[in-house]
């Protein structure tokens, strides 16, 4: 039997965004359920959040980021033969998103499937993008990290509907000699698997918000000095750090442990909400919008959330 073998590294050629029209403030959530502008504030740092509506299927989110991402790369729907469509909250399961995505697009018939790892889905994605570039499996790929959580979010509990949101970012990996996507630190507790759970079709999201919190900000700053050691590079060399946008004080508190005050910090969240696999790529794309991140940057990103699971590496940026 042959092995393929592919490139000596992968890069970020490209990324794009999608934010829904609809933008939603605290204040409009407090006329639904018992909260305030100043509780969500001071407790999750949210500012206003975007859900999507009419016209802004998970799939018309997705295709919207990848045409971004793809005029960014300066590739066209010809040039990917893989597609993966992290997301946690498709409206069916058969089919997966990935393939109808990919049609919209124009693909021509690409590898595509969904991968679904809740919050750290992006990351898992990012690496198996990047290994599939290495191995030979694919050249070019299109990863997206999209979510419609409405669907799946009980707008009358208070716990989960001030936190979650919509959206789309997408990023297009390609082959590269000086390796630009960093290994994959990973892992998974399942014994946790009810601290963030849809139970059937019939029911909505339950979170015992206080238990992630915990794991989050104890559990987590270990797995961002891994990724740095993989990656043969120390925290102080970190110019960007974009941990999934959960909870501003999950951010700010690991930006504490790990020393990073001197990066500049993705705390999209006070503007998106929290987006699960979208989260990252959409923070990353408007740093790099507003100057707060540049070409070349060494950037860390951490993904984390249901399952439980996590997933990190070190990357630079496009
Ligand atoms: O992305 C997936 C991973 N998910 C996360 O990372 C979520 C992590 N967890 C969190 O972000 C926070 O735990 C929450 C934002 C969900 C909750 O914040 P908290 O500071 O942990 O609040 P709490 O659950 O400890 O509740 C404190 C109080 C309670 O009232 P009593 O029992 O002290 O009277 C809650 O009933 O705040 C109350 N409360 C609220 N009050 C106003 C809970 N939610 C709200 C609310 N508005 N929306």
């Amino acid at each position: 039997m042959k092995l393929t073998t592919g490139a000596p590294g992968a890069r970020i050629a490209g990324l794009g965004d999608y934010r829904p029209h609809r933008v939603v403030t605290n204040d409009e959530l407090a006329q639904v359920v018992d909260t305030s502008d100043e509780w969500i504030r001071s407790r999750v740092g949210i500012r206003q959040r975007h859900f999507a509506g009419e016209g802004e299927s998970l799939v018309d989110m997705a295709v919207a980021a990848s045409g971004k991402a793809l005029a960014a790369s300066g590739l066209g729907p010809e040039d990917i033969d893989l597609l993966i469509m992290a997301t946690c909250s498709a409206p069916t399961s058969i089919p997966g998103v990935g393939p109808t995505v990919a049609d919209r697009l124009g693909l021509r018939g690409p590898g595509a499937y969904d991968l679904n790892a809740a919050c750290a889905g992006f990351c898992y994605a990012l690496s198996a993008a990047s290994d599939a570039i290495r191995t030979g499996s694919a050249r070019r790929v299109l990863v997206i990290g999209a979510e419609r959580l409405t669907d799946w979010v009980d707008p009358l509990d208070r716990g989960t509907c001030i936190i979650f949101a919509d959206g789309a970012g997408a990023a297009v990996v390609v082959g590269t000699d000086e390796p630009a996507i960093g290994p994959v630190v990973w892992g998974s507790d399942g014994s946790k698997r009810e601290a963030i759970i849809v139970r059937d079709r019939a029911t909505m999201m339950e979170m015992d918000g206080q238990g992630v919190f915990r794991w989050a900000t104890t559990r987590l700053a270990p797995v961002a000095r891994e990724c740095c050691e993989r990656a043969g590079v120390t925290l102080a060399d970190i110019d960007v750090f974009v941990p999934h946008q959960a909870n501003l004080r999950i951010v700010d508190s690991m930006v504490r442990a790990l020393g990073l005050q001197h990066a500049a910090i993705g705390r999209d969240i006070v503007e998106s909400g929290n987006t699960s696999s979208a989260s990252i790529p959409l923070a990353l794309t408007r740093m790099l919008e507003r100057g707060e991140a540049k070409s070349g940057d060494l950037t860390l990103v951490l993904g984390f959330g249901a399952g439980l699971t996590y997933a990190g590496q070190v990357l630079r940026c496009p």
